[in-house]
């Protein structure tokens, strides 16, 4: 798939409309709701991209003078931000918009708005207008930056709003945004994806690979460290082929080392890396800039060549490999995370093997293991597979045990060591929570005070899944 060489910015015009646009409905709002502030629920299903997105709808409602609430049933809109990646997802989402039948009920100038990859898909956008007359609003991936414009138009006249535009993807600068922490910040530096892999729907819900000026993400990073941001992660379906089509002269490795320059304490994450595009040098960039996190996601799908060529993942498990030991290699403490898919049409049971073989020779400190799941649209879905769900899901038990074995075994490797933590959450037992570069979750007593500090914790106890600790003073 040739990338483009221009960029499709929302041109400056296009926004300062939509800036009219939420001026007006905060005029209005003030005139409906006189008195009170209305509030919206804004609910967010799938990746990291979909939280970040959500943060955006959030920052542009609280421009239009909204104020978020975490309960649906006091809400004056109530917006769901979709996911498409699994069944499962989808039908959560379903049984969910069927649920705010109820609530329209209660309150009939309640706003339905919907909207994420679920919706950028033809016939769910369909099915939402035949089966559930009560939604508002349907918009699309590439439609983001447009909410003020249709939030102005329900509140003048309540006619349904369907957006689906099929584009290849637009990029929206400038937008608000509204975070939940104050320690811990999500920075998209790309959208939309090229790869087609060929069980996978993001491609075709998420248009094409676009990337951000990178002058436009340092700029972000280093206000987000002004504010007290700590622990920042930037997202992208395939970070690894960040800088491709843009003017400048860039790539993910000279992005990452640009930001490590930046002053301030703070950790920097990434996500997610795809190993067709991980780079030796990305692994040495790593290893040599002190503020990038040593934990890296690297999705490896399958651990048989068969099923990653027609995953269309364009590696093999040897390459996969030969990354996994150059990284280790380079930082013998790195954590390495994944995911897997189980059951994809007409793995066998030898080919499931090799999946199992290559968790035990990697050793990943935690996986996301998932059922193949066909998705309309996508070349999988079409392909022949003799194996029963039944099947499937005993294969998945037996992958989820095997891990659950390494985790615990790497987690007790930690233990008596003393690591880096940034205090995220305190809860009322005065147990604080971080985690570890690795992305373990650790927990220890400590005073209030220390949240959104760097401190040292000895680990004390290991289980599975999360380490406790102390503090150690320095
Ligand atoms: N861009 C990332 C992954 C995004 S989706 C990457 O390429 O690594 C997150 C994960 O969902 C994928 O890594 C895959 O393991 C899983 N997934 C995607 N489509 C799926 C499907 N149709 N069925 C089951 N799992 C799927
Ligand atoms: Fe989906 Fe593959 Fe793109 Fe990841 S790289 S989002 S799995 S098509
Ligand atoms: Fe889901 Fe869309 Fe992310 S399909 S996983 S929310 S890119």
């Amino acid at each position: 798939m040739e990338t483009r060489k221009k960029q499709v910015t929302v041109p400056v015009e296009e926004l300062k409309i939509q800036f009219e646009y939420t001026e007006a409905v905060r005029k209005k709002l003030s005139e409906i709701f006189a008195g009170r502030t209305p509030l919206a629920y804004v609910r967010t299903y799938g990746c990291q991209g979909n939280v970040s997105d959500s943060e955006r709808i959030r920052g542009m409602l609280c421009a239009m003078g909204f104020e978020m609430t975490d309960d649906d049933s006091n809400a004056d809109l109530i917006l769901f931000n979709t996911c498409a990646i699994r069944e499962h997802a989808e039908d959560r989402v379903f049984g969910n918009v069927g649920a705010l039948k109820h609530n329209k009920r209660r309150n009939r100038d309640l706003i339905i708005a919907l909207c994420g990859c679920m919706m950028q898909q033809p016939h769910i956008a369909e099915k939402i207008k035949k089966s559930f007359p009560y939604v508002d609003l349907v918009f699309g991936t590439h439609v983001i930056h447009k909410l003020p414009e249709y939030i102005f138009s329900l509140l003048n006249d309540r006619n349904r709003i369907f957006s689906i535009p099929d584009e290849e993807g637009v990029i929206a600068e400038g937008l608000p945004t509204y975070r939940d922490s104050g320690v811990k910040a999500w920075l998209p530096i790309m959208y939309g994806c090229n790869n087609f892999c060929s069980y996978c729907i993001v491609p075709y819900v998420r248009g094409r690979e676009r990337s951000r000026e990178s002058k436009l993400i340092i700029e972000e990073f280093k206000e987000l460290v002004k504010q007290g941001y700590k622990d920042i992660t930037l997202l992208g379906q395939n970070v690894n082929s960040y800088g491709k089509g843009l003017d400048e002269d860039i790539d993910f490795a000279r992005l990452l080392r640009q930001i490590n320059d930046i002053e301030g304490e703070f950790i920097v994450r990434f996500m997610t890396s795809h190993p067709k595009d991980c780079t030796r040098e990305l692994l040495e960039t790593m290893a040599q800039c002190d503020k990038v996190a040593k934990h890296i996601h690297l999705p490896f799908q399958s651990g048989n060549d068969r099923v990653l060529a027609a995953m269309n993942r364009s590696y093999t498990r040897e390459k996969y490999l030969s990354l996994i030991d150059y990284a280790y290699e380079l930082m013998p403490d790195l954590s390495v995370t994944s995911d897997v898919i189980v059951g994809f049409p007409g793995e066998t049971e030898e080919e499931f093997e090799d999946t199992l073989s290559l968790i035990e020779r990697v050793r990943f400190t935690s996986l996301f293991t998932f059922i193949f799941s066909a998705r309309k649209g996508t070349p999988a879905a079409e392909m022949e597979d003799k194996y029963t769900l039944r099947e499937k899901t005993a294969r998945f038990k037996r992958l989820t045990d095997a891990q659950e074995k390494i985790a615990g075994e790497r987690n007790a490797e930690m233990c008596g060591k003393t690591v880096r933590v940034l205090a995220e959450e305190i809860d009322d037992k005065g147990n604080v929570s971080g985690r570890t570069q690795g992305n373990v979750i650790i927990i220890f007593p400590a005073d209030k005070n220390i949240i959104g500090q760097f401190c040292n914790v000895r680990i004390t106890e290991c289980r599975t899944w999360i380490l406790k600790g102390e503090l150690v003073q320095d």
